[in-house]
């Protein structure tokens, strides 16, 4: 079965075209990505310092066929090589997902062809299948992203069981404001992390928000307000500019080292209350580089595996909507497959889409 993704739930707008045969016989699930196409509009919303919906669904519009053309072209596939159309029916903004919803259904149906929305976190959480060392069923996922932070359990294709989740804002929603008090651009979550890198540790006293909380929820909200505060205490009128970027640096270091530690600890915890061995990281901070090697680390100091979808899957993309799409189709059969109608969901509980 081939599958076509349609990613559009916030400022990406990924297309993909995912061929089931080598899930199906076994192999490496990364073999089934035939072709992909991916547009970013960080460069267009970083003047605003953030998301501008309006702009975004005006910008998904523009850019989603001529990627879909470029999918079909890569993979050497034509339109009606297509069995079934997946696309992310929410969370995310509303415009946006309207956007990619009315595509696909719209050409479902002109092919004759399922259609099938795809909850945004199902594809991030499954995305580590496509990965080099694929995890075995019953894993943790810690699901860090833009707009989400949680820890969930997944005992198999739609069986999720959210374990804890942010009470504020979303580890990646915490690197975008602490980067924008650091003076980076929007998104900041890579140039922070960067940042950090040149940073000495202990500097600064930040704190690991409910470390000790006894529960696996998060908040970082107090975290970006301790960043604020060090901020507001330095002048750093005079201070040379090699000393203002070491400030800096060393406050990245401190931020990242406080909100690693925070969500390692939750991670390490919910494996232990669970039972499970096999930790997933998935979302955009997964990408970052200190999380992975602290997960690394813990993971071989307390004996769990920690598994990565590849590392240009760890954002937003179309690769794992089709993915995603296509293993409910397959173990749904075909049960999961939506009307005619543009029932988006801009606010979505994945778990409230469990299969029975
Ligand atoms: O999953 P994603 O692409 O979009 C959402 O579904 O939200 O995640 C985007 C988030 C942004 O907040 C971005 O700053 C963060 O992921 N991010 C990172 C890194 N790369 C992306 N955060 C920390 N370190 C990184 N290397
Ligand atoms: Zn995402």
């Amino acid at each position: 079965m081939i599958v076509l993704g349609i990613e559009t739930s916030c400022d990406e707008t990924g297309v993909a075209l995912y061929n089931t045969t080598p899930w199906e016989e076994g192999k490496s699930a990364f073999l089934g990505i035939l072709g992909q196409g991916l547009h970013s509009q960080v460069a267009m919303h970083r003047d605003y310092g953030g998301v501008v919906p309006e702009l975004a669904s005006r910008d998904h519009i523009r850019r989603v066929l001529p990627l879909l053309d470029q999918s079909l072209v890569q993979s050497g596939l034509k339109l009606t090589d297509i069995d079934a159309v997946a696309f992310t029916q929410g969370p995310g903004l509303a415009g946006a997902l309207l956007v990619g919803s009315a595509f696909a259904k719209g050409l479902a149906q002109s092919l004759g062809l399922p259609s099938i929305g795809v909850h945004h976190l199902e594809g991030h959480l499954l995305s580590p299948l496509l990965g080099e060392s694929a995890p075995q069923f019953p894993f943790i996922a810690l699901l860090v992203s833009g707009g989400h932070t949680q820890l969930m359990k997944v005992s198999g294709i739609g069986q999720y069981e959210l374990l804890g989740e942010t009470l504020d804002d979303a580890a990646g929603e915490a690197f975008d404001k602490t980067a924008k008090l650091l003076g980076l651009d929007y998104p900041g979550g890579a140039a922070i992390s960067k940042l950090a890198e040149h940073g000495r540790p202990g500097i600064f006293d930040l704190p690991k928000p409910m470390l000790h909380s006894g529960d696996l929820d998060f908040s970082f909200s107090g975290l970006k307000t301790a960043v604020l505060n060090q901020v507001k205490k330095h002048s750093t009128q005079n201070m040379s500019e090699a000393d203002i970027a070491q400030f800096h640096a060393d406050l990245a270091r401190s931020f990242v080292d406080s909100i690693v530690a925070v969500l390692v600890s939750k991670s390490e915890k919910a494996l232990q209350q669970t039972g499970c061995n096999h930790l997933v990281l998935a979302g955009g901070v997964g990408a970052n580089s200190q999380l992975r090697s602290a997960l690394n680390a813990a993971g071989l100091k307390k004996g769990f595996a920690v598994h990565y979808p590849p590392l240009d899957l760890c954002t937003d993309n179309g690769v794992m909507i089709a993915f995603a799409g296509a293993l409910r189709m397959l173990t749904e059969n075909n049960g999961s497959t939506t009307s005619g109608a543009f029932d988006i969901k801009p606010r979505w509980d994945l778990a409230s889409n469990n299969l029975k």
